[in-house]
């Protein structure tokens, strides 16, 4: 078998039997006014983060949703869509489709807004999306990219930046690891399954993006995951698994490269009212401007006028790039 038809095999079994925990979420899911999540699919929440940002899903957007599991974040998407159709849900495992329709269809039960209709499930898979090209607004996977191969992963975004539109986001929440994870567990094909033994460092998966031509990138999240322990897992040291949520745009890549918003933001503490670089960036005496961590190492150059303040690990907006 191939790590993807593993892959497959271990969704078909989680689906018949959901594994409370699996993914073991750090943060509770979204609640939302008059929003009901069903018990099955909360059970069957196989994600590592969010990949709901209410602040990116005005004007009921389409949204392309990767990997539908238990159908949760499927049906949080819709409550902002709230439209036939708006949220179409792919996923090649049969046994899943089969939970996501029923849990739907509970959620319709416990939801005065919702119609199943809203939410329409397709077959299909990752490398292969069912849309046309530039068709989506939004497009999100939670917890299943990480599982790819690097080939397989730039194939994957290579696809998903196909069907979204021009000014599209791409929002992702994938376990990261903080040091490279060693052969012998990246083999593993059902850690792999698991969402343990895949995961790129933060540099790896934010160049992936880069790559694969993401103009702009926002760090949502990030936050300790799961510890891959030394004597569990037969590593010298403990290693760290993080989740991290992004959203990427669609958006041409500057000549000077991609950028990068991890929270960080310039501060001007000279003797004059403002601080001018000439390209574009004004930074007002006191006052924090959100920068990219490109305009930053930039800023920090020029003076030592200029304080940098660290990442956050958290951008939503805002900012003088
Ligand atoms: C870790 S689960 C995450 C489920 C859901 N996103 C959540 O947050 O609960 C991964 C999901 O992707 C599906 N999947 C597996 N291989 C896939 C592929 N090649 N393309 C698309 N989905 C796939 C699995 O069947 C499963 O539903």
């Amino acid at each position: 078998m191939t790590y993807l038809e593993t892959t497959a095999q271990f969704y078909s079994e989680v689906a018949q039997t959901p594994q409370v925990g699996l993914c073991c979420v750090q943060s509770s899911s979204l609640q939302l006014p008059e929003l009901n999540i069903p018990l099955q699919m909360q059970q069957m929440n196989y994600g590592c983060g969010t990949t709901v940002h209410p602040t990116e899903l005005a004007h009921a957007p389409t949204v392309l949703y990767v990997g539908v599991g238990g159908g949760l974040e499927a049906l949080q998407f819709a409550y902002f869509s709230r439209r036939q159709g708006a949220v179409i849900a792919v996923e090649p495992v049969t046994a899943m489709r089969e939970a996501a329709t029923r849990n739907l269809k509970l959620a319709a039960q416990e939801n005065a807004w919702f119609d199943p209709s809203f939410v329409e499930i397709r077959e299909g898979d990752a490398f292969s999306l069912p849309v046309a090209d530039a068709s989506v607004d939004v497009l999100a996977q939670n917890c299943l990219f990480n599982i790819f191969t690097p080939q397989d992963l730039h194939l994957a975004l290579k696809e998903a930046f196909r069907v979204l539109k021009p000014q599209g986001r791409l929002l992702m929440s994938d376990p990261i690891a903080t040091r490279s994870i060693p052969q012998h567990l990246q083999q593993d094909e059902r850690l792999r399954a698991m969402c343990l033994s895949g995961a790129l460092t933060y540099e790896q998966y934010i160049k992936h993006l880069v790559n694969t031509g993401f103009g702009q990138i926002e760090i949502r999240a990030r936050r300790p995951y799961r510890l891959l322990d030394s004597q569990s897992y037969r590593l010298k040291e403990h290693l760290l698994l993080e989740s991290l949520d992004t959203v990427s745009y669609k958006v041409p890549i500057p000549e000077d490269g991609a950028c990068v918003f991890t929270g960080k933001t310039a501060i001007y503490a000279g003797t004059k009212p403002f601080f001018d670089d000439g390209a574009g960036h004004l930074l007002q005496r006191g006052i924090p401007a959100a920068v990219c961590d490109k305009t930053a190492i930039k800023l920090a150059s020029f003076s030592e006028e200029i304080t940098i303040t660290n990442s956050t690990w958290y951008y939503d907006g805002g900012g003088c790039c």
